[in-house]
């Protein structure tokens, strides 16, 4: 007993300590105005010291990726820092790896600026843009799932490779949050975001974008990704997604089909029961145009209520497995769960293709 009351008050006092740090260095210590060079002086700011690096670009309309609102858990808000940076924190070391701690590389949302900080921000993300869009409409998916049409009104345009994403604005009792969520609708659509949505119970952003009704004005950032569609028609493109993770997909199979009608894709997606199973017949129908197109869709968990189902069954991988003929020039997009991508990852490179993007939510 008195050895769980030592350890009560102890951790009761450290956390007391740390919060009176924290409202001591608010108050008391003031770093002044430091100064926030970008790459060597092409885009020299003035910033207040004491806010996250992460707040301060964004304070300055630079909208680096950050998927987990700036909590340091998702690791997209990773900047290199020349100088100016401090100790590398340990709050940070979980989400870099060794080469990028020593080749300077920080996670933005934890670095406070306390001094002149030195930067290198890759040109595409400079050109990160916020976008105020309306709610055209939204239509009920499965269960859980819905797709939302925004009509871009400010700037009226978004350039963007298939499989990008952008980060939606959503408000929370502790200000607005930003949420990652890809692009569905093709390029060659550019005043339209469209995007699917699963809802997570409780979630912030999931819940904000179910909600909202034809008419109201949604914000995002954009577009991010690091995803780049081989211009070589004769590489076949394999796309495997799980749950939300067809949005990337479908605004790649549209785009790819635009441009190169007779080009070899295989759209492999997984899903539980018929109850998850969404935009099949839109993906036959083309697949009816485009003879080199493959459609398959596997279920995981067959319910009895799904007994009429003659599609695969078992995890996506083993679909990829099956029909993949090894030895064939390929590039491939996988987007969903960490398994599924880790297990796909695998076979793929058993039937020699290296060439792998992947995207994990
Ligand atoms: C590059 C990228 C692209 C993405 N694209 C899409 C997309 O096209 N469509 C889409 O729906 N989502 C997508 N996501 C996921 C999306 O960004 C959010 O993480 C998701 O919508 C949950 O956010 P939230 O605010 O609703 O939940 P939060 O408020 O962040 O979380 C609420 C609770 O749910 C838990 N939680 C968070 N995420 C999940 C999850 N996926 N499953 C179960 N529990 C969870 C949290 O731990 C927390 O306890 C993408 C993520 C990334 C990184
Ligand atoms: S914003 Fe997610 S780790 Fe920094």
């Amino acid at each position: 007993m008195i050895y769980l009351l030592s350890v009560v008050s102890f951790a009761g006092l450290t956390t007391a300590l740390a919060a009176m740090l924290m409202i001591a260095e608010r108050l008391l210590i003031n770093y002044g105005i430091c100064k926030l060079d970008i790459n060597a002086g092409e885009k020299p700011l003035e910033v207040e010291g004491g806010q996250t690096l992460l707040a301060s670009l964004y304070a300055n309309e630079i909208f680096i990726p950050s998927a987990c609102g700036g909590k340091g858990t998702c690791g997209h808000c990773k900047i290199t820092i020349i100088s100016g940076g401090g100790p590398v924190l340990p709050t940070e070391t979980p989400l870099l790896t060794r080469k990028e701690i020593r080749s300077n590389v920080r996670l933005a949302c934890q670095v406070k600026i306390r001094e002149d900080i030195y930067v290198r921000i890759p040109e595409d993300l400079l050109n990160v843009r916020m976008f105020t869009t309306t709610v055209e409409g939204s239509v009920v998916l499965t269960y859980d799932m819905k797709e939302i049409r925004l009509r871009l009104d400010d700037p009226p345009d978004i350039s963007h490779r298939p499989g990008q994403y952008v980060q939606v604005q959503a408000p929370s009792p502790d200000g607005p949050v930003f949420r990652a969520y890809s692009i569905s609708s093709p390029v060659y659509e550019p005043s339209i975001v469209q995007l699917v949505v699963r809802l997570v119970p409780g979630g912030v952003g999931s819940t904000y974008l179910h909600n909202v009704k034809p008419g109201d004005t949604v914000f995002f950032t954009g577009p991010y990704g690091e995803f780049w569609l081989s211009e070589d028609p004769s590489v076949e493109i394999i796309c495997v997604g799980g749950g939300c993770g067809i949005a990337p997909i479908r605004n790649i199979v549209y785009t790819l089909y635009e441009r190169w009608p007779d080009r070899a894709c295989w759209l492999f997606f997984g899903c539980r029961a018929t109850r998850d199973v969404f935009y099949l017949e839109e993906f036959e129908e083309m697949a009816k145009k485009h003879p080199n197109f493959h459609v398959v869709y596997a279920l995981s968990d067959k319910l009895g209520e799904d007994e009429k189902w003659d599609g695969q069954t078992g995890f996506i991988h083993l679909s990829v497995d099956k029909y993949l003929e090894p030895g064939i020039r390929r590039q491939a997009f996988l987007c969903g769960p960490p398994l599924m991508i880790e297990a796909v990852t695998r076979v793929l490179k058993e039937k020699g293709t290296s060439d792998i993007f992947y995207d994990e939510f």
